[in-house]
């Protein structure tokens, strides 16, 4: 992140990286915003916005920044990242580590009034902070999402993450229909709003919260989140607390889309995310019925070339 925040700053770099790593055009249009292509950059990976220019150089479609809280906060101590590498996938306790949403703000007017805005679309991952109670919730993701509403073209509610004490409990129907009631009253410029899910809910809870979707007019349901299940393994690694992410989360995110699709006839727009590494995958999710991907763990393990790799293979 270092090395990509460097580049970033300089067209230069930009250039170069984008002469290697550009993908072709494989236009999508979804919730009313043109992408370039449907192979977008997951939360987590650009928490501060510090590399903002570069994901388009690398072939990205889209990026969604954060996640990002009200209140800047630390995260958790380190190590609070791992590595199952037989198994290309990732456990995280990042515990939300941001600048908080106005910090977010001032650095996100910086790259517009630098120039260096990218041409594609950007979203913007909103947590909740962990000195906020749960029933202040609502409150905490307003005041972020009044913050950023005029530097991202999608928002997405973040209610799944597993390291932040008690989050997904937002995701039961009632608290999170509060959030979005707040939310929505803020929204004068009807900004696409999505959720985003744990693959640990089971598809009963999922269709309470597709019920919702429908009934606040939210953009669409990005799944799926991090897990805390573990796989049959004897590998120590898996004793961390956190998310599980990668390769033995793909399975389940591609049910969970499948089951979305099949709930609401297609008519709620899917970002499909959990272990892509390659087109192959990519396929699989858009064929469950995602318009548009997210990918974390595969760039960790395939590199830089990751995008341009799999837009090609779709093409
Ligand atoms: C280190 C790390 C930090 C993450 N931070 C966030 C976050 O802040 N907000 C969020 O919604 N998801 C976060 N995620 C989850 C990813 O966006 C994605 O949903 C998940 O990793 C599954 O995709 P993957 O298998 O391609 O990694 C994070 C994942 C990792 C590995």
């Amino acid at each position: 992140m270092r090395m990509l925040s460097f580049a970033a700053r300089h067209k230069s770099l930009c250039a170069v990286t984008e002469a290697f790593y550009a993908a072709s055009n494989k236009p999508v249009e979804v919730f009313g915003l043109k992408f370039p292509n449907p192979v977008g950059l997951a939360a987590g990976m650009d928490k501060f916005a510090v590399a903002l220019p570069i994901w388009e150089c690398l072939g990205f479609g889209f990026v969604e920044l954060g996640g990002v809280t009200c209140h800047a906060q630390p995260g958790n101590d380190k190590p609070r990242m791992f590595r199952a590498v037989d198994d290309r996938a990732l456990i995280n306790r990042m515990g939300f580590n941001n600048p908080g949403a106005d910090a977010m703000a001032k650095t996100l007017a910086h790259w517009k009034s630098s120039g260096h805005w990218p041409k594609h679309p950007v979203g913007m991952n909103l947590g909740k902070s962990k000195i906020t109670p749960l029933d202040k919730a609502a409150e905490d993701y307003a005041t972020s999402f009044r913050l950023l509403r005029d530097y991202a073209d999608f928002f997405v509610v973040n209610v799944s993450s597993p390291n932040t004490p008690n989050l997904r409990q937002l995701q039961d129907k009632s608290a999170l229909d509060e959030i979005l009631v707040e939310l929505q009253k803020l929204n004068s410029e009807r900004k696409p709003i999505l959720v985003k899910i744990a693959p640990d809910l089971s598809f009963e809870a999922i269709d309470e919260i597709l019920e919702l979707a429908i009934q606040r007019q939210l953009a669409g349901i990005v799944a799926t989140n991090t897990t805390i299940t573990r796989p049959q393994s004897s590998n120590p690694v898996y004793g961390q607390a956190g998310g599980l992410s990668g390769t033995p989360l793909r399975e389940r995110s591609t049910d969970i889309i499948r089951h979305i699709r099949k709930q609401t006839v297609g008519k709620l727009p899917i970002i499909g995310v959990g272990g892509i590494f390659n087109a192959d995958d990519a396929r699989e999710k858009l064929e469950a019925g995602a318009s548009l991907l997210q990918i974390y763990t595969g760039l960790v393990y395939e590199g830089p070339a990751i995008v341009k790799t799999i837009v090609a293979g779709l093409r």
